[in-house]
């Protein structure tokens, strides 16, 4: 088996390619004066099972594309297998028609990667557990979840938490977690968010939260808004301190600021994305989910 990292998640690959007691595949990845790259995969591969890792994290265009080519050039040097490994599937919030006029960007995605030669996607804590429907491969829906719940066993006295979806998007996810923690009880938050200008706006909580500890569990922090204003919320409504966990530390504009100078005792996240030095903040944990992705993929 070998195993190749795209430029976007180098340090995750290596990690797993350890787990996997493997190297990791040399692949050139030359860019053009343009921005255009050209990849060359130095290994022979013919007849061979092969890994590519690769995050459609920012910016997802680039990182698509440069995936899309490395998919062909193993193809090309006659890989039997093309498993990949897209620990954050990036465009996966467009997994449907919101408004008439719109497109289904994930639905394109999923035709090129397809399309180029993948045989298998495996990804991690996916906006809507449909998602691997919109695929014609085998796709292994992944979480960060379990690792976050034996998080919150070590970090907190159970009894004096409480968890929250910040919205009701989210309450499959939270019901998982409660489960995960003997059934522990959860709040959520009624979001609104405008599709024009993407301003939140809460319009409502459900469930108890004073006096207590409360744990806000989602797949992603974009641009930190949704915690922080369900942070406001969750203080405004009683609770004593809160804490954030997200899968993906996607981390667009300012949220490295934002999250450090909210109210938000800490803002724990996995590894799916690599969190580049300017995005990093004190309140940051990260945890790896490099052995959950290396047991599934050797299987
Ligand atoms: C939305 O449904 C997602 O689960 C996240 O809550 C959202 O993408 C976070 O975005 P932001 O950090 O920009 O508020």
């Amino acid at each position: 088996m070998n195993i190749f990292s795209g430029s976007a998640s180098k340090k995750l690959a290596g990690k797993i390619a350890k787990d996997l007691n493997l190297e990791l595949s040399p692949v050139e990845i030359f860019v053009f004066p343009d921005g255009e790259k050209r990849i060359r995969i130095q290994e022979n591969v013919l007849g061979k099972d092969c890994i590519i890792v690769q995050s459609a994290s920012t910016p997802p265009d680039e990182n698509y594309m440069e995936l899309f080519i490395m998919i062909d050039a193993l193809k090309r040097s006659g890989a039997k297998s093309i498993k990949v490994l897209i620990p954050y599937l990036g465009y996966q919030r467009q997994d449907h028609i919101f408004r008439s006029g719109e497109a289904v960007s994930l639905e394109v995605i999923a035709e090129i990667l397809a399309g180029v030669g993948m045989t298998e996607l495996f990804s991690f804590d996916m906006h809507s557990p449909k998602i691997p429907d919109i695929f014609t491969v085998p796709v292994k829906h992944l979480s960060a979840l379990p690792i976050f719940a034996e998080k919150i066993k070590k970090d907190f006295n159970l009894s004096e938490i409480v968890l929250v979806s910040p919205d009701m998007g989210g309450i499959r996810r939270i019901k998982e977690v409660s489960e995960m923690l003997g059934n522990i009880p959860f709040a959520t938050i009624e979001k609104n968010r405008d599709l024009g200008n993407g301003e939140i706006n809460n319009s409502g909580l459900n469930g108890d939260v004073r006096g207590k500890i409360a744990v806000i569990i989602d797949d992603m922090i974009s641009t930190g808004q949704t915690m922080v204003e369900a942070a406001e919320l969750l203080l405004e409504n009683g609770a004593a301190k809160v804490f954030v966990f997200a899968t993906h530390a996607v981390f667009a504009r300012d949220a490295g600021k934002l999250l450090q100078h909210s109210r938000i005792e800490r803002v724990v996240a996995s590894d799916t994305i690599d969190v580049p030095a300017h995005n990093q903040f004190p309140k940051l944990e990260v945890l790896s989910i490099s052995d959950t992705a290396a047991t599934a993929l050797k299987n």
